[in-house]
């Protein structure tokens, strides 16, 4: 028997090349704050939420706005990020990306998008992997943002599968924490010396086979 009944996908930097995105937009609005964003800053910002990476920067430059001068500055963020994937198509897919999505179907597991990203619907559509996916978690509809288990646990949830035979695939460390305090199995996407509390790391999700895990 299989040890695993579904398989949990994070989106940025898992499935699409977005990741960079989210930070160029952050860095472009630091920018115009005052507040120079190291490209190591990047690791911090990876899976978390709209409102948790703004409170993150602001911190990082010793700056203080209000909460209707943040919400203004979050949507001038997202106003940059939108604009930049607009013509994303699924010539932009990570590479392996669509035929990972296959290969997990193929295994007969469900699969479930776990993503912090509003976002993330229209650009699974653009990417033309939306039928690939058979729930998304939404994160306006959990209590808490990754780090917290809520998401994994949610989208596990949607498909009626039990956390210990789900397996959950991040690039973030928020994300890995996530799937690790929601009693899954990790897999991380990127460098085993950060992802340091995944199960497992492969390097891209172009060398993820699902056959590897079961
Ligand atoms: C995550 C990204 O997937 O989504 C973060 O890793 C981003 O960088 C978060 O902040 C929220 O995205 P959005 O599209 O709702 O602003
Ligand atoms: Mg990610």
């Amino acid at each position: 028997m299989p040890r695993f009944d579904a398989v949990l996908f994070d989106l940025d930097g898992v499935l699409a090349d977005t990741a960079h995105i989210h930070f160029a937009a952050w860095r472009r609005l630091g920018e115009e704050l005052g507040i120079h964003l190291e490209p190591a800053f990047e690791e911090k910002l990876k899976g978390v939420d709209r409102m948790g990476s703004l409170d993150l920067i602001l911190a990082q430059g010793g700056v203080q706005r209000t909460a209707e001068e943040k919400r203004v500055l979050a949507d001038r963020k997202n106003g940059y990020y939108t604009a930049a994937i607009a013509e994303q198509t699924p010539d932009d897919l990570l590479p392996g990306a669509r035929r990972v999505l296959e290969e997990v179907r193929a295994a007969g597991l469900k699969v479930a998008l776990a993503s912090a990203s509003r976002n993330a619907p229209p650009l699974l559509r653009q990417l033309g992997i939306a039928p690939l996916i058979d729930a998304i978690a939404d994160p306006a509809a959990v209590k808490a943002p990754k780090p917290a288990p809520d998401l994994f646990l949610e989208a596990a949830r949607l498909v009626g599968a039990v956390p210990e035979r789900c397996l959950g695939i991040e690039d973030s460390v928020a994300g890995i924490i996530s799937i690790k305090d929601a009693g899954m199995v990790a897999v991380g996407i990127g460098d085993p010396t950060v992802l340091t509390r995944a199960d497992y790391v492969v390097p891209t999700t172009e060398q993820f086979h699902i056959g590897d895990f079961l």
